[in-house]
């Protein structure tokens, strides 16, 4: 694995001050998961560097950018669809840049797509695209023409991106880049590349930066956190990366996502039960409930190993909680599968299920799979199981009320409230005012309200 700095392009910010009288404007969208999210902030801060400055409406923009999620279908129609609706604009304005970037990008038969049928879309490169941005800039701009590079994977980690984040008091902090797991319904390997972990050293760097700036909340980012280290030269896991992290003085939480199971170690368990920056609340996707599919997915654990290390957590951790992602209607799945994750659920009481149809995606085993199930089916079992996460929810609410837990608050809800996010992300509205704004304070909670809870300073 190759490590690079990122450094300033002085050739492209002096293009770029040629080309407009006054410093032009970049939109840019993330689709997707937060990693996505982190990756459109060090969009924009490179193109900051370069002289861009920024706007959040697609009529006053110079380039427009969607940065754009290959996880299932539907967002990439919502992408094609948004791209498909800039034509008008790009009529009014010749000028103006329109790009796709991200993991849709990433694949080939997209990009044949953008190329054949999208002539008025300019740049389009993937995910290891962001610290040569400015270079495809100038090229752009000096020859006149599209800039669509066919994607190719790059086994390198860049450190030192500029970023514009989005939030002063919640900041995402990638630990690690790519995939090796190969789940069989998943494209993120085939876009995201092999693994790659940044240096404790690195992370600690950036770490002890958004502790100084004062942000709060620090979520740690990677398609398998558990597998952190693998590959660095020093001998270091996850739970170490956490221990170190923890040594860092500061008022802030620690989250991290995205857990495998498989690789989610007692050691693991163990550290967060020891470590208070730690936020008691795990997200840990199970994606089925019944082992025969878990089996068909490739994910390398059953359903009783996973509960084991839930009820090892309970055991060792009081008070924690865990949310999960699923997939309903995943090729094979039948009834008596799904009834099974439908009690799985239920036994784990999951605080939050993230609940995703299956969705058909090309170069996956899964995608070739026999009995794909049918979509009217997989709405119906989506929808029976958003019933069972909002009991759950209800429960977790309820369970929630005469406790005292700790809450990021973010905002008034009006002159004398304030609200914010406890562990499991629960919403939480207090008397106070914006004073309160970016503060961790202990809160006890007095009741409930709708779907959100209500509390008093403690
Ligand atoms: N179809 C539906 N859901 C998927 N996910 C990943 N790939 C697919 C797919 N092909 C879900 C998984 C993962 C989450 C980020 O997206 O549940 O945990
Ligand atoms: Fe996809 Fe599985 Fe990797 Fe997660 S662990 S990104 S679901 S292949």
């Amino acid at each position: 694995m190759e490590k690079l700095t990122y450094t300033h392009n002085a050739d492209a910010a002096a293009v770029i001050a040629q080309t407009y009288d006054t410093p032009p404007l970049a939109y840019v969208r993330s689709y997707g998961c937060q990693q996505n999210v982190n990756d459109g902030e060090k969009i924009r801060g490179v193109l900051m560097d370069i002289g861009f400055g920024v706007c959040d409406s697609v009529e006053q923009a110079d380039l427009i950018l969607f940065n754009t999620c290959a996880v299932r279908e539907h967002a990439e129609q919502r992408v094609f669809g948004n791209v498909g609706a800039l034509k008008k604009l790009k009529e009014k304005n010749p000028r103006l840049i329109i790009g796709v970037c991200g993991c849709m990008a990433q694949q080939k038969h997209i990009v044949d797509k953008l190329r054949a049928s999208y002539p008025y879309v300019d740049l389009v490169f993937g995910v290891d695209g962001i610290d040569r941005l400015p270079a495809m800039l100038v090229e752009r701009l000096h020859r006149g023409k599209r800039y669509l590079e066919t994607p190719v994977e790059r086994n390198a980690v860049v450190e030192e991106l500029p970023i514009r984040r989005d939030s002063g008091f919640r900041a995402w902090l990638p630990i690690m880049y790519g995939c090796d797991n190969f789940c069989t319904y998943c494209i993120v390997p085939y876009v995201r590349g092999r693994e790659r972990s940044r240096t404790p050293a690195d992370v600690l760097a950036e770490f002890k930066t958004l502790v100084e700036q004062g942000y709060k909340e620090i979520t740690l980012l990677g398609q398998n956190v558990n597998s952190y280290g693998k590959g660095l030269e020093e001998k270091t896991d996850f739970a170490d990366l956490l221990n170190l992290l923890c040594t860092v003085p500061g008022d802030y939480q620690i989250r991290f996502m995205t857990s495998h199971p498989k690789d989610a170690s007692r050691k693991l368990i163990d550290t967060i039960a020891a470590q208070d920056h730690l936020c008691k609340h795990i997200h840990l996707p199970v994606q089925s409930g019944s082992d025969r599919i878990l089996k068909e997915m490739n994910r390398h654990y059953t359903v009783a190993q996973y509960m084991d290390l839930v009820n090892y957590a309970k055991e060792k951790i009081p008070g924690v909680t865990f949310s999960s992602d699923i997939i309903v209607g995943f090729p094979g799945e039948t009834e008596e599968d799904f009834a099974t994750t439908l009690e799985f659920a239920k036994k784990c009481g999951f605080a939050k299920m993230h609940i995703f149809p299956y969705s058909k995606r090309k170069g996956t085993p899964a995608a070739e799979m026999p009995d794909q199930v049918d979509e009217a089916v997989k709405s119906e079992r989506a929808a029976r199981l958003a019933k069972v996460d909002e009991e759950l929810h209800q429960q977790m609410l309820q369970s929630t009320v005469g406790k005292v837990e700790e809450v990021l608050f973010e905002q008034p809800v009006d002159d004398e409230h304030m609200e914010g996010l406890c562990g499991p992300y629960l919403r939480v509205v207090v008397p106070g005012t914006a004073e309160l704004a970016n503060t961790i304070v202990k809160v006890k909670i007095t009741g409930i309200k709708e779907d959100f809870l209500l509390g008093e300073l403690n």
